[in-house]
């Protein structure tokens, strides 16, 4: 069943489940498992980043309707150009392929696409598809798909680390002015909320060097389900029990009485 029939049938003053759901803000997904799951069907690896392309379409279109405003996807980290050249190749591909398929359909949603990561490294054609989905999309005011490609949550630290160096050495900073804030200007995104649901799939139960600064109170939920097989009622599933989850930041909970 689709969010939206899910939805429509169900009146918010009386549906308990309805009433009870809190729809994240930010959600950041670990989308693992396309590799096990192409062999599970007897096909090649890149088959299943393509299914998972097309799950990360509609999983984009489904946190659209929820109201969703931020979605952040690991689509390649600064560790996958270990794998071998021609998943790399496919990955690449695949990245120039989604927004040129996708362009129309992101557009009338008025989803606006954003990125993070290294993108001096990167082959011409996706450095250029990088600028121009961002820049066209630049003005939309719906949700806010956002790649990692390239990414990894060391290598924008050390970014950060090194920019606010040379504010120490330009003598713009000074090193014990240093706070939170400034770590997070020096980030690749620092307007962007922290997630707070980070979902992964394919039962792996680590962050594989996904926003490491930004994830530091965000409620993780895992899924066996392999990411070509996440579908909107998994999405659904996932924000209910974030709705549950009882978010103290390390505080206390403050009781009457
Ligand atoms: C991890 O699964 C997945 C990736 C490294 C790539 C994620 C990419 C997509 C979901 C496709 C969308 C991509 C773009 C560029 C739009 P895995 O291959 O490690 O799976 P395995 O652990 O089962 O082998």
């Amino acid at each position: 069943m689709s969010l939206f029939k899910w939805f429509k049938g169900r009146d918010p003053q009386t549906d308990p489940t309805r009433t009870a759901l809190k729809i994240p803000q930010h959600i950041a997904i670990i989308m693992d498992g396309n590799g096990r799951w192409a062999q599970k069907h007897h096909l090649t690896r890149s088959f299943g980043h393509r299914a998972g392309a097309e799950r990360l379409h509609d999983i984009t279109d489904a946190c659209g309707r929820l109201g969703v405003r931020y979605l952040t996807v690991y689509t390649f980290s600064t560790e996958n150009w270990k794998r071998p050249d021609e998943e790399v190749q496919t990955l690449m591909n695949l990245f120039v392929e989604f927004f040129h398929k996708y362009d129309s359909s992101l557009k009338q949603n008025d989803v606006r696409l954003r990125f993070m990561g290294d993108k001096s490294a990167l082959p011409a054609s996706v450095q250029q598809t990088w600028e121009e989905a961002e820049a066209e999309s630049f003005h939309r005011q719906g949700l806010q798909l956002i790649l990692a490609f390239n990414y990894g949550g060391r290598q924008e630290l050390i970014k950060a680390a090194r920019q606010l160096a040379q504010d120490c050495c330009n003598q713009t900073l000074q090193p014990s002015q240093i706070d939170e804030q400034h770590v997070r200007s020096a980030l690749f995104l620092p307007d962007v909320p922290d997630p707070d649901l980070l979902i992964r799939t394919s039962g792996e139960l680590r962050l594989s060097n996904f926003l490491l600064w930004q994830a530091a109170y965000t409620e993780f939920w895992i899924t066996d389900t392999l990411w070509p097989d996440f579908d909107e009622a998994t999405l659904l599933e996932a924000i209910r029990a974030f709705s549950s989850r009882d978010r103290r930041y390390g505080a206390i909970k403050t009781t009457r009485g």
